[in-house]
């Protein structure tokens, strides 16, 4: 194994009260970018069905595609810790199906773990998988492969129940030895609780500023789509407009024959 950090040092981090940074790629420019950046974890996310393949959910996201993605993020990076997303549908059939796809995913890609959404019906797998030498991250709050379920895309465990199951599922998951649980789109009091009942790292998204680390969609950070603007992202830079900007004057000297000069010739 090379330098890349590992499921220890990241609990460490915990421990030692340093922040966790996450954040997600799919490909290999930008994954490249965040490992000499200094990131500490890579999520390749399902997430890639929307910002990637342009869908509405995550929902199309196959085994094949996250395999792919996750080589090549793999493949171009050093440092980062890196989770690959199980798509919908890799694990909700049978503990059997998610344990073979699993295994597919880390055989193919290299990747360090694997990331499950949902809590009390995910544990027979988390449990296979662990034992099969797999490390596993958790997904609470928001999971996004149960759109259809939900009908929206709103902040999750703002009633009393929600919030009390979402607690019970953050400790069956810890039980169960995830190595980590990403806490999405759900209100910061309830967020720091988790963080503090649990000893496994808690990585937020739309989760306040209380839990160990914090992850976002990286087309949402560098201001790509100029559609998305939810409360929780801060977008970093506004590439949608550098990027309109660039192809708008190549289009513009092209046409003008301004481009290219003799310099710019052999
Ligand atoms: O798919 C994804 O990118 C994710 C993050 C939003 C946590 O699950």
């Amino acid at each position: 194994m090379g330098k890349r950090k590992t499921v220890k040092e990241i609990f460490k981090m915990k421990k030692n009260d340093q922040k966790i940074t996450m954040l997600t790629a799919y490909d290999y420019q930008f994954a490249k970018i965040m490992d000499r950046s200094g990131i500490d974890v890579i999520l390749v996310g399902d997430s890639l069905g929307m910002v990637f393949q342009g869908h509405s959910t995550t929902i199309p996201v196959t085994v094949d595609q996250m395999i792919y993605h996750t080589k090549i993020v793999v493949d171009s990076t050093e440092n980062a810790f890196i989770i690959a997303d199980m798509p919908f549908g890799s694990y909700q059939v049978s503990v059997e199906k998610g344990v073979e796809n699993a295994c597919r995913i880390m055989k193919e890609t290299g990747c360090n773990a694997v990331k499950i959404e949902g809590g009390q019906r995910v544990i027979p797998l988390v449990e296979k998988l662990i034992l099969a030498g797999i490390p596993v991250y958790g997904h609470l709050g928001l999971t996004p492969q149960s759109i259809n379920k939900f009908g929206s895309y709103r902040l999750r465990a703002q009633k009393e129940k929600e919030a009390y199951k979402l607690i019970d599922d953050a400790v069956l998951l810890e039980k169960a030895g995830v190595s980590g649980i990403i806490l999405e789109k759900i209100p910061s009091i309830l967020a720091k609780e988790v963080t503090e009942k649990v000893k496994v790292p808690t990585i937020g998204i739309g989760a306040g500023p209380d839990c160990d680390g914090q992850v976002l969609v990286i087309t949402d950070l560098l201001g790509i789509d100029e559609d998305v603007n939810f409360k929780f992202v801060r977008k970093y830079a506004n590439l949608n407009d550098i990027i309109s900007g660039s192809v708008k004057n190549f289009i513009s000297d092209v046409k003008e024959k301004k481009f290219p000069t003799e310099e710019e010739s052999y």
